[in-house]
């Protein structure tokens, strides 16, 4: 009999449990934001991977700046504006935190700074904002500049170049000498470049290692690049005395553990040429075409360098000269703003909180946008016109939360002003020994970062 009373006592329990929480469901449901979740489990898997981003494009158009669905097995949030970006940005490690979905993080892996959390996370970005202080750029930019200078030169000397192709070749040679501290031949850069691309188009996919799928082929260009750099780095320890590997990339190791084995130090190396040669090749190849595009940017461009008496390709370039250019700055801004290379970011709920009037459920993924966010940007007049000298005055725009291409907050991009300045050299170089102009002419594309949907031929025209 007791144990008869105990069953009823533990069914009444769990089912008022069951009421109580599928009440509570339903609470949540209704202030849930609008959108549909697909089929269990799979969600809208299978449209998105068909549409990728006019699919974020058409829910933002159905149902506004929020919505829901579910993706690769997880309920996602997608928004954009910068009040809700600020809420999620000051929310970082209380009501949010920075989670990438479960392919990027398999083929990053867990030692990038992107995938850390906590004490090590703080660390590691030091190190890494630490090296690239002002002090990198004093020293390097006149040497940056020229090497530039010395490939644009190269490309004169063809009938046309394959811009986007030719601009991450030199953007990855950049990283690789300045950020890893290795020289690369041009059949490795070629390679590199290669593996790179198709990393980068599969990235985001569903973590399942089938032949053919997306997921399968970016883990086959990430063990083509991991022997590649092993080799290199076997090298260079052959030759300890000559090659040392960059000191940020040796700090990086120190906080992946005392004995960072070699494939810690690979997946390292990897993690630093994904998050730079490829977004700054993206907004290089963005530029590049401005510049061959429109006339009166290129005037506007030679204006600033005649101001510093750099028109002379001869004449070394400082850091004090590149500051000092203010349209140029400009022109990379404005370029950021309309091609955002990182189009969004991605957090999990750590609590249930509200957003945009909307609940968003502890545990549910959230996906910010940047390009959304810039694209619709009420506070700035004429927001599709590029249109650099709205940068030169500083009243132009207040909200910081509006344009955002390095993010912002605890998790902001630590090679911001790497990226800057490499990409303002180019913007200079490019401009004052040569008239780029376009040969063959492409559509740009958003997915998975801007780029030219076919091949961009340019005439670099040697003044
Ligand atoms: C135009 C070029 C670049 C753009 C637009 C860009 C954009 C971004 C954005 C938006 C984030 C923040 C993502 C978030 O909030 O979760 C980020 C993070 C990051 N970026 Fe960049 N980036 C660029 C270049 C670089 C370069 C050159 C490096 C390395 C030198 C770099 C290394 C990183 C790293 C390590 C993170 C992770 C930071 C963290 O989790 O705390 N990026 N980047």
């Amino acid at each position: 009999m007791d144990a008869f009373i105990w069953l009823v006592v533990v069914v009444i329990g769990l089912l008022i449990y069951w009421v109580r929480s599928r009440s509570d469901d339903e609470t949540i449901e209704d202030c849930l934001p609008p959108g549909s979740m697909g089929l269990p489990f799979i969600g809208k898997s299978v449209e998105f991977a068909k549409k990728k981003i006019e699919f974020f494009r058409e829910g933002h158009a159905k149902y506004g700046k929020i919505f829901k669905t579910r993706l690769f097995g997880k309920s996602i949030i997608r928004v954009y504006g910068s009040e809700n970006i600020r809420t999620i940005i000051q929310g970082e490690n209380k009501i949010v935190q920075s989670a990438y979905p479960a392919s990027v993080r398999k083929l990053l892996g867990e030692q990038a700074i992107s995938m850390s959390h906590g004490e090590i996370h703080k660390t590691k970005k030091r190190h890494l904002m630490k090296f690239l202080c002002p002090e990198f750029f004093a020293n390097h930019t006149p040497v940056m500049a020229k090497l530039m200078s010395d490939r644009i030169g190269t490309w004169s000397t063809e009938p046309a170049i394959d811009l986007y192709k030719e601009v991450k070749n030199l953007f990855i040679e950049l990283a690789a000498r300045f950020l890893i501290n290795i020289d690369l031949d041009d059949d490795d850069i070629a390679q590199l470049r290669d593996q790179l691309e198709i990393f980068t188009n599969n990235i985001f996919c569903l973590p399942v290692n089938i032949p053919g799928l997306g997921f399968n082929k970016a883990l086959k260009a990430r063990d083509i690049m991991r022997k590649m750099i092993g080799e290199w780095v076997t090298k260079s320890k052959n030759n300890n005395s000559s090659n040392e590997l960059s000191s940020v990339l040796q700090s990086l190791l120190k906080e992946s553990g005392e004995d960072a084995d070699d494939l810690t130090l690979i997946d390292t190396i990897i993690d630093l040429l994904f998050s730079s040669a490829q977004t700054v090749s993206s907004a290089g190849c963005s530029v590049g075409y401005k510049l061959a595009t429109d006339a009166d940017v290129r005037e506007k461009v030679l204006d600033n360098i005649r101001e510093q008496n750099l028109l002379d390709t001869e004449s070394t370039i400082f850091l004090n000269g590149v500051t000092k250019m203010s349209y140029v700055t400009g022109v990379v801004k404005e370029t950021l703003r309309l091609l955002p290379p990182v189009g969004g970011a991605y957090r999990t709920a750590l609590e249930t909180f509200e957003l945009d009037g909307y609940t968003i459920p502890k545990g549910w993924s959230i996906s910010f946008s940047i390009r959304e966010t810039h694209h619709n940007d009420s506070s700035l007049s004429d927001v599709d016109r590029f249109n650099p000298d709205r940068w030169l005055n500083s009243n132009s725009n207040n909200d910081r939360y509006s344009c955002i291409p390095f993010g912002a907050g605890s998790r902001v991009c630590p090679g911001q002003a790497y990226a800057n300045m490499i990409l303002k050299l180019f913007a200079i170089e490019l401009t004052r020994s040569c008239t780029p102009t376009i040969v063959k002419d492409s559509e740009f594309t958003s997915w998975p970062l801007p780029k030219p949907k076919e091949q961009v031929l340019v005439r670099i025209g040697r003044k």
